[in-house]
């Protein structure tokens, strides 16, 4: 990989860590839960008793690693505005919520496995699962306490983070309002949406966190995270025709059809062939009945290949990334970190055909 990635990425592993200790000290305790109440407070064993559920089923999530695009987008987005290497402090803001939402999908898509291993609802229990994700969520905006700026800075901060954290999960319920019913599809637009509202939502809190801590307005901030959004719903597209084609890393292929996911390969045979919506709900509801093996998954992924639209849907998400890449580059030409953040958006594309 390219140094300048290489470098930054180092730096965010290094700062990732240490924001979700392995050991709590007092410090770490009080700076996230305030002074404990007597009896949890104790000096010794606390942290194996009573805070361990919370950080573990976190940290174990956090240490299979992951490809920090959105952390690596705040940092960049904070060198373009000026920020120096500022955005570091930041990048826990938006990997946890990530980490977050990822423990909670499992277990709202019933999914029992993520980057390589089982789930952590699986490992540790759904009841475990939630309250640690909740934890998380939570625990994300910590970073932002005695980030340089002062009060004012503080508070757009979490603005920002409060905000599309909300997006965050309107889109999620739209996501799983659709795979619980097989009854109807979203349109097109519909479904771009919520990919705005589930996905986008994160790319545009890491950018406009970067703009924010470089002392960018809340203004530069908007338009900023609006263009980083559109890779955000590019990468969703192209990440659930991977799920078609060769598979998510680390999860299972076909595991969206288990789901009875209403990604855009199945808008887009339906918008062709209107006469398969009994079919495909067929599969849908016989994949879920029987699982990831039965031949209802394979079938359903075939006849989405036969229309081309698994193809169409491909060359949808690259379009949207692209026009990103473009728009990065008309509008700060030669600048070093708008052309890495360019790169490694470009970089999403094409991995669903490869
Ligand atoms: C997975 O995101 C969830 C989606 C938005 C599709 P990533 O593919 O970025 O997950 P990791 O962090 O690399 O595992
Ligand atoms: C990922 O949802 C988005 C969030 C968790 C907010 P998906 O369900 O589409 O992602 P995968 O396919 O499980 O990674
Ligand atoms: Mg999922
Ligand atoms: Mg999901």
């Amino acid at each position: 990989m390219n140094h300048e990635y290489s470098q930054r990425l180092e730096r965010i592993e290094k700062t990732l860590a240490e924001t979700l200790p392995e050991s709590c000290s007092g410090r770490w305790i009080e700076e996230t839960f305030s002074r404990l109440p007597e009896g949890v407070d104790l000096p010794e064993g606390i942290e194996t008793e009573h805070i361990r559920p919370l950080v573990e089923p976190c940290r174990e999530l956090f240490l299979r690693g992951g490809k920090r695009w959105r952390p690596l987008l705040l940092v960049l987005a904070c060198e373009l505005y000026g920020g120096g290497d500022r955005g570091y402090r930041l990048t826990p803001a938006v990997e946890f919520i990530h980490t977050a939402s990822l423990i909670h999908d499992d277990i709202e898509d019933g999914a029992d496995t993520r980057r390589g291993a089982p789930a952590v609802h699986i490992l540790y229990g759904i009841d475990t699962a939630i309250t640690s994700g909740s934890w998380l969520f939570f625990e994300a905006l910590s970073c932002i306490n005695g980030f340089p700026g002062g009060p004012e800075t503080a508070f757009r901060l979490y603005r920002a983070a409060a905000a599309e954290t909300r997006r965050l999960h309107l889109g999620q319920a739209m996501d799983i309002a659709w795979h619980r019913d097989n009854s109807r599809v979203p349109s097109v637009t519909e479904y771009l949406s919520m990919t705005r509202l589930k996905t986008g939502t994160l790319a545009s809190l890491a950018g406009k966190l970067g703009v924010l801590g470089a002392g960018g307005t809340e203004e530069e901030a908007e338009r900023f995270g609006e263009i980083a959004a559109g890779a955000g719903v590019g990468f969703q597209v192209l990440d659930d025709v991977l799920n078609l084609t060769r598979g998510n890393p680390g999860k299972k292929r076909g595991d969206d059809i288990v789901e009875g996911k209403k990604s855009l390969p199945v808008l887009f045979h339906l918008d062709s062939r209107p006469e398969d919506f009994r079919r495909i709900a067929g599969y849908f509801e016989a994949a879920k009945r029987n699982g990831i093996d039965a031949p209802e998954v394979e079938q359903c992924v075939t006849l989405l290949n036969e229309s081309g639209a698994v193809e169409q849907a491909q060359a949808y998400g690259e379009g949207l990334i692209r026009s990103v890449c473009g728009t990065l580059r008309e509008r700060w030409p030669g600048n070093e970190a708008a052309g890495l953040i360019a790169g490694m958006f470009e970089a999403m594309t094409g991995e669903a055909a490869r």
